[in-house]
């Protein structure tokens, strides 16, 4: 049977990377968090102080990208039954989903040469197919020719509550507003960048859980990708 390349894209925490993982699961297909690896050259921006007065040094970001300074890999953690990000060899899996690192992603993320990087990078890794990745400009960019393509999104209100939960009971000390206020402010950078934004890929599915959970929305998922592979079939 055809191995699919299947694009998860949408908006900031309405739960693209646990559908995609869903599906990954089902299938037995890798699964590639492409967010992940924005965040992960934030923290490298963050860690070695190339954000100066707000600004980011993108003259030193440019030269560690091209001199190899900034390896991104993915690791299966048997224990946790999940894949966790290292940034040269050391696991950032928690550091890079922390509010930090969040207010600075988007801005790191419009940066062409940061995304061409990336973008490279994610082809190589989808190349074979078998594959789920979710991020924004999958189904547009990364992949045009992708398989099934799935454009998820939920209210921001919504977003914004699962994700205060979930941060909550990992400790973070935040506030509903702050976390509303990054929500519509990643939604708006990443709709309105330069580089390949946020868009509904023409062929793509629509998929709205405001009012779905997350069983429900990977069922219908499932079924696509399923549908897709009878058709190639
Ligand atoms: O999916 P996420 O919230 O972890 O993504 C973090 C940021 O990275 C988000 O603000 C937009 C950016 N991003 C992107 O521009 N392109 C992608 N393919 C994935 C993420």
């Amino acid at each position: 049977m055809k191995k699919l390349i299947i694009a998860v894209d949408g908006h900031s925490s309405c739960g693209k990377s646990t559908l995609a993982k869903d599906i990954a699961n089902y299938f037995n297909y890798k699964y590639i968090d492409t967010g992940a690896m924005y965040r992960a050259v934030t923290l490298y921006v963050i860690e070695n102080n190339l954000l100066k007065d707000g600004k980011i040094d993108e003259n030193t970001l440019k030269k560690d990208l091209e001199a190899g300074k900034i390896q991104i890999d993915f690791k299966y953690n048997p224990e946790l039954k999940k894949s966790e990000t290292l940034l040269n060899d050391k696991n950032i899996e928690n550091k890079i989903r922390g509010i930090e690192v969040s207010n600075l992603v988007s801005p790191v993320a419009v940066i062409p040469f940061v995304r061409k990087k990336l973008v490279d990078l994610q082809r190589e890794m989808g190349k074979e197919g078998g594959i789920v990745m979710d991020g924004r400009d999958i189904g547009t960019n990364v992949f045009p020719d992708a398989d099934l393509k799935i454009f998820l999104t939920a209210d921001a209100e919504v977003r914004a509550k699962r994700r205060y939960d979930e941060l909550k009971n990992k400790g973070e000390d935040v506030s509903l507003q702050e976390i509303v206020k990054n929500i519509k402010e990643r939604d708006y950078i990443d709709s309105h960048r330069k580089t390949n934004p946020l868009i509904q890929a023409e062929d793509a599915v629509l998929l709205d859980n405001t009012n779905l959970t997350m069983t429900e929305q990977a069922k219908i998922a499932i079924k696509l990708a399923e549908n897709k592979c009878k058709e190639e079939q």
